[in-house]
């Protein structure tokens, strides 16, 4: 007589699900709420927002992650990928409970092909370091989020990160060509590889990009690799004319020049780092400041393009400009912008839209978020990525009763978002959509693509366990 499988498996069912977390990864790789590390998963970057899960653990293998999906599925605890917790929009926060599978110990790279340029890694290596490493190498992986030297590749992934070098090179999904996953179902999939052509079938390598950890746990990524550029000059150019700064993007790539990054950070940006950091910077006391940044492997083609950006500057009233002299100069310059984001955070806590518009529009997607938040009688501090169109828009609560927070605010941020698709753009440039932005995705998708999002979430993931409550509206 046949019993099944599962008569003759001692059943584990009467033990508890954290002491079976603990079986499959080890007591010290299990953290249980009250734990004095436990409180740091509640939370990512995201505003002041805390969501405890019941459970926080750290596997070492796909195969660990592999059991723990089968147990959420049995038990029915939703699981939420982890990065490195710098997300800024609520994509790591366990908003039903559940489990936290955080990455970090899954942080190696395992292998970096000098050949084919590809490296494989898994998810939990920090990004800057995994970069250093490369371009130790003489290769070059161009992402580089603001946060790079605390977030990791699987989250990068996970929300298709971007970052300044984003113009000229693109972003993370630009990078990925493999990966491997555990699905809900506790399947292992693979698809892609080292391989720069393959249409083997769909996509599917880059349906999980961008997926922000809701149709599988990404346990291996393959990465493109490009040869590293020897050079790179970096300018300031400050503006008395916050929309001349803003105007002279476009006209700099009209001239034929593909600047590795094109930054725009208007005057109480400048200002908020100045308070943050204590010492003074560069001209924080104009309107707006561009920070430009050529690369390339030859000296005379570098000098034509500075030439060439001057000139343009100059046309858009720029009414200076720095030229960093050193490697130092340079990474200062990167550090006051890279330190943006927590300077603003630092006045209050904040609302943040990750606008983004075809790059010609950006003059007046900066003029309409003042002009909307004007009439809302909202601070708003304007910094990002001008020449690729994504400009972070940091709406201050400071002084802000908490009703016009709750009441008002959503209504401006509403409109801030249709000024931006007025102008073609969308609603996230980089950040994702995650918990907080999901209610203003109809202004993005239409109903047959959120309806086509839901099947496809359905399709992969038909109990609502990975990630829930994320990306899809109610
Ligand atoms: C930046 C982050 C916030 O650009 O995306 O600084
Ligand atoms: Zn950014």
């Amino acid at each position: 007589m046949n019993f099944g499988c599962a008569k003759l498996i001692p059943s584990t069912s009467s033990i508890h699900w954290i002491d079976q977390l603990e079986k499959i990864v080890g007591k010290t790789h299990v953290i249980r709420p009250g734990a004095d590390d436990f409180a740091k998963y509640e939370q990512d970057e995201t505003e002041d927002l805390r969501f405890p899960p019941q459970a926080v653990v750290r596997p070492a293998s796909a195969d660990e992650i592999q059991k723990i999906v089968r147990l959420a599925q049995t038990e029915k605890l939703p699981i939420v990928p982890r990065g490195g917790g710098t997300g800024l929009s609520g994509g790591a926060l366990a908003v039903k409970g559940g489990i936290v599978l955080s990455l970090e110990r899954m942080n190696r790279i395992l292998e970096i092909d000098k050949y084919n340029f590809f490296a494989i890694v898994q998810p939990g290596i920090i990004t800057q370091q995994f970069q250093e490493t490369v371009e130790a190498e003489g290769l070059f992986y161009p992402p580089d989020p603001a946060s790079r030297g605390s977030c990791t590749i699987g989250g990068n992934v996970a929300e298709n990160a971007g970052g300044p070098r984003a113009l000229k090179y693109g972003v993370t999904k630009d990078y990925v060509y493999g990966l491997k996953a555990v699905l809900a179902n506790g399947e292992c999939v693979s698809f892609g590889g080292k391989l720069l052509k393959d249409v083997a079938g769909y996509n599917m390598t880059q349906l999980f990009v961008g997926s922000e950890g809701t149709l599988g746990i990404v346990t291996e990524i393959t990465l493109k690799l490009i040869a590293l550029p020897r050079l790179r000059r970096t300018l300031l150019a400050p503006f008395d004319d916050l929309h001349q700064a803003a105007a002279a993007v476009p006209a700099i790539m009209a001239r034929g020049i593909m600047p590795c990054a094109l930054e725009f950070m208007e005057r109480d940006c400048l200002q908020a780092i100045e308070n943050h950091i204590g010492k003074p910077v560069r001209f924080s006391k104009n309107a707006a400041v561009l920070l430009i940044e050529v690369n390339g492997n030859h000296e005379s083609m570098l000098d034509a393009e500075i030439e060439t950006i001057g000139e343009v500057l100059e046309e858009y009233d720029a009414v200076d400009c720095f030229i960093a002299e050193s490697t130092a100069q340079q990474n200062e310059i990167w550090d006051i912008r890279r330190i943006a984001g927590e300077a603003v955070k630092s006045i209050s806590l904040y609302k943040e839209e990750d606008t983004v518009v075809p790059r010609s529009r950006v003059p007046e997607l900066v003029s309409g978020v003042h002009e909307i938040c004007d009439r809302w009688g909202l601070r708003v501090i304007c910094y990002g990525h001008a020449g690729d169109g994504n400009i972070h828009c940091n709406i201050l609560k400071a002084g802000m009763t908490d009703k016009k927070w709750n009441e008002e605010l959503p209504l401006a941020v509403e409109e801030i978002f249709k000024h931006t698709v007025s102008l073609g753009g969308s609603i996230s440039g980089e950040h994702g959509i995650g918990y907080i932005q999901k209610r203003y995705l109809p202004l993005s998708l239409g109903e047959a693509e959120i309806e086509l999002h839901r099947q496809l979430k359905h399709a992969l993931d038909p109990q609502n366990l990975l990630n829930p409550d994320k990306i899809l509206p109610n």
